[in-house]
């Protein structure tokens, strides 16, 4: 179900990724930039699958969100089909940017790859202080970045840096448990998708990336399969839109 009138700047869908992707039209979109489920929660496929929020251990499990329990083979299934899609709609030269964790980059950049994208570099954000757990303690989080076609990839400044310093959103007031901020959207988009131009998040969340989009003059479409991140993401974004326009 779209929730916008077609003349606003932003859409959102309530539903599956892939199955709606399928609907969009082919070349539409300047930039894919999303941040699908990590599947994270563990070293082993066992771990990963009883979907143990990550490692986040305070967090009730009903309180995550879903898709974050899949395999590895799962993962690499359901992002290299979203890499399909992309190679239909992306314009020529447009950029697909996919945040993931460190333990699935080996498994996922040969797959996204394998849908006939090039891959182009890996873009490190760095949270500036280290977060839970033990040993190297993890301060960053990446995003693989894959264009349609390689030669011909269409940059919007020259100023672009593969890393992107900025602090996490403080748990106080996250709108959704792996909300990430505006401003690491915002340094992305302006790379890779024109003033003017067209945003497409297929796991948006909290529409974090939809707010990036619309305070920076981008047209956006998501896509989210929970019901009540809709809901949120529907406020965020009536309100979001009004401050843009006053
Ligand atoms: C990592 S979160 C995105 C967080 C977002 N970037 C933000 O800042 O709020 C991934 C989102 O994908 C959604 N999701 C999982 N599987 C999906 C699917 N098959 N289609 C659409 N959304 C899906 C989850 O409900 C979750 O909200």
């Amino acid at each position: 179900m779209a929730c916008s009138k077609p003349t606003t700047p932003w859409t959102l869908y309530r539903g599956d990724a892939l199955r709606r992707l399928a609907s969009l039209e082919p070349e539409s979109i300047d930039a894919i930039v999303t941040d699908p489920p990590y599947c994270a929660g563990g070293f082993t496929e066992k771990e990963k699958q009883a979907a143990k929020c990550m490692g986040i251990t305070n967090k009730p499990k009903e309180e995550w969100f879903v898709g974050d329990n899949m395999g590895t083979a799962g993962l690499c299934f359901l992002l290299r089909s979203v890499a399909c899609e992309a190679l239909r709609l992306l314009k020529p030269g447009g950029s697909l940017l996919v945040f993931c964790d460190w333990r699935m980059v080996s498994a996922l950049a040969p797959a996204l790859e394998s849908a006939g994208l090039r891959h182009q570099n890996l873009i490190v954000w760095d949270k500036g202080s280290i977060g839970l757990g033990r040993g190297f303690r993890p301060r960053h989080e990446l995003v693989l970045h894959f264009t349609k076609g390689g030669s011909k990839a269409r940059y919007f400044t020259r100023s672009g840096s593969n890393l992107i310093a900025c602090k996490r959103v403080p748990g106080r007031t996250r709108n959704h448990p792996t909300e990430k901020p505006v401003e690491v959207f915002e340094k992305l988009l302006e790379v890779v998708c024109p003033e003017g131009g067209t945003v497409l998040d297929p796991f948006a969340g909290s529409a974090a990336s939809g707010e990036a989009a619309l305070r920076s003059g981008r047209n956006w479409i998501g896509v989210e399969l929970s019901g009540e991140f809709c809901r949120k993401s529907r406020q965020r974004l009536r309100q979001v839109a009004s401050e843009v326009a006053a």
